[in-house]
């Protein structure tokens, strides 16, 4: 194998990446980002990496979730604050009903590069260069929207800056309070129309809030229940912006990607000899890889051992996003050959990829009733294999979108156009995605038993 750098990816194929018209600005806004402080603090990376080696291990629960694509015009402290607190929302919620510490990583605060399907949009006989995330270029149809901009790499920069300072505001300023946390849980449940159904877990994590606080563990004297550590990840897929941010930590002298906590590559950037791949086996953060219906067994060791050569557990979290039958078929194969060779991962779920479908009316959407399904369906695997069932990763937000149908409101096809405002994918809004949290609970406590 070659000597890795932070730059050694530029030498092989790779995909996904926009066509810049003028090379040399670009190559002038990689320098410039290359000499600005990185985003995060490599001990903070170690600090997630050692937490998911707990989850590699079956002691924890991965919570990751935030927006498909992040926005530059939909940027404010209210989108933040809303996605942040449905996020610890859940978070109290898995944490309770599993049992195990959740570990809370945002897909938030750099997610603003999206892979496409096609290079080019056609409406109305009109093809132009397809929207790739606000920091390539712009949503709007028009020639001059669709351009790659380099200064929008610097854009998506100082937008993540100011995202994770409000998060780390958030996490550590008392907006994270568990009775705080538990006490707009108990709001959603009282006017949620399936009150009856949710309103245990929600009564049974205030007795255990007040029970503590007899025993005198307060906000006020511990920490724990005051405070909590979330952690940041995007997909990496613009390498040029993942390189700029890439240093050489002072403690270790290892290389981390310092543009999140965590990084991952998508579906179709995961070819084994291609850019992606290269780049990321030489940063030392924990990394996550999508995995879909078409993976084959032999190669999927291939990537295990690309990535995590050392075998460590918490580098490598797999993402399967099958779609609810694909993975009830695909994965158990999987599952086994990893377990059989002894690799240590984190099983990871994310319901949403593989189940996006077009509505009558031509909205992109997903249904909630297939997304808990593909749930259900990992639970079951693992259960069945033996191995630990180790997280989920959702799209949604805090916000009250209309963009995947059904769940306790019952949206249907028809409601999608009242407040459907993704860039790119469907994401849950807040009611779906509690809901979903109150309804794996009893699956996440059946598989601890
Ligand atoms: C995503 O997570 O937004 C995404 C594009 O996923 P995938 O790579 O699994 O298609
Ligand atoms: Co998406």
């Amino acid at each position: 194998m070659t000597t890795w750098t932070p730059h050694s990816w530029r030498n092989l194929p790779i995909q996904q990446q926009p066509q810049y018209r003028d090379q040399q600005l670009l190559t002038q806004t990689e320098q410039q980002l290359h000499k600005y402080p990185p985003l995060v603090f490599a001990q903070e990376t170690r600090d997630l990496f050692s937490q998911l080696g707990q989850v590699a291990e079956g002691n924890g629960f991965l919570l990751q979730g935030g927006d498909c694509a992040e926005s530059f015009n939909d940027f404010n402290a209210p989108k933040i604050r809303d996605t942040f607190k449905v996020l610890m929302q859940m978070a109290v919620v898995l944490t309770f009903a599993g049992g195990l510490p959740v570990v809370k990583v945002a897909r938030m605060a750099g997610q603003y590069a999206k892979p496409r399907s096609s290079d080019l949009e056609t409406i109305n006989g009109v093809s132009l260069p397809s929207y790739r995330g606000d920091i390539v270029n712009s949503f709007e149809f028009t020639a001059e929207a669709r351009e790659p901009d380099p200064a929008r790499l610097i854009t998506a920069y100082h937008h993540s800056a100011a995202t994770l300072n409000l998060l780390r505001a958030f996490a550590q300023g008392g907006l994270a309070d568990l009775h705080q946390v538990a006490r707009w849980n108990m709001g959603f449940v009282e006017s949620n129309p399936l009150k009856e159904r949710y309103m245990s877990v929600a009564n049974r994590i205030q007795e255990a809030l007040r029970f503590m606080e007899i025993c005198g563990i307060t906000a006020q004297n511990s920490p724990s229940i005051r405070e909590t550590q979330l952690f940041t990840s995007h997909e990496a897929l613009l390498l040029n912006y993942e390189e700029a941010l890439t240093r050489r930590d002072t403690l270790t002298g290892k290389w981390y990607d310092c543009s999140a906590h965590m990084v991952w590559i998508g579906e179709r950037t995961r070819q084994l000899d291609h850019a992606h791949l290269e780049f990321f086996r030489g940063i030392h953060n924990p990394v996550g890889v999508k995995v879909g219906p078409g993976m084959q067994e032999d190669d999927l060791i291939r990537l295990i051992d690309a990535l995590n050569p050392d075998n460590t557990a918490g580098r490598l979290t797999l993402i399967t996003r099958m779609g609810a039958d694909k993975l009830a078929d695909k994965l158990p194969a999987l599952v086994r050959r990893v377990k059989q060779e002894g690799r240590k991962v984190v099983w990871s779920s994310d319901p949403m990829h593989g189940n996006t479908v077009k509505a009558s009316n031509d909205y992109k959407t997903r249904d909630f009733e297939a997304i808990l399904r593909e749930i259900r369906n990992f639970f079951a695997v693992h259960k069945a294999e033996g191995t630990h069932a180790g997280g989920i990763h959702l799209e949604m937000t805090g916000e009250h979108v209309t963009e995947c149908t059904g769940g306790a409101y019952g949206l249907s096809e028809s409601d999608l156009s009242s407040r459907y405002f993704t860039q790119c994918d469907p994401r849950l809004n807040a009611d779906q995605v509690l809901e979903l949290a109150f309804l794996i609970a009893d699956t996440l406590s059946a598989a601890r038993k």
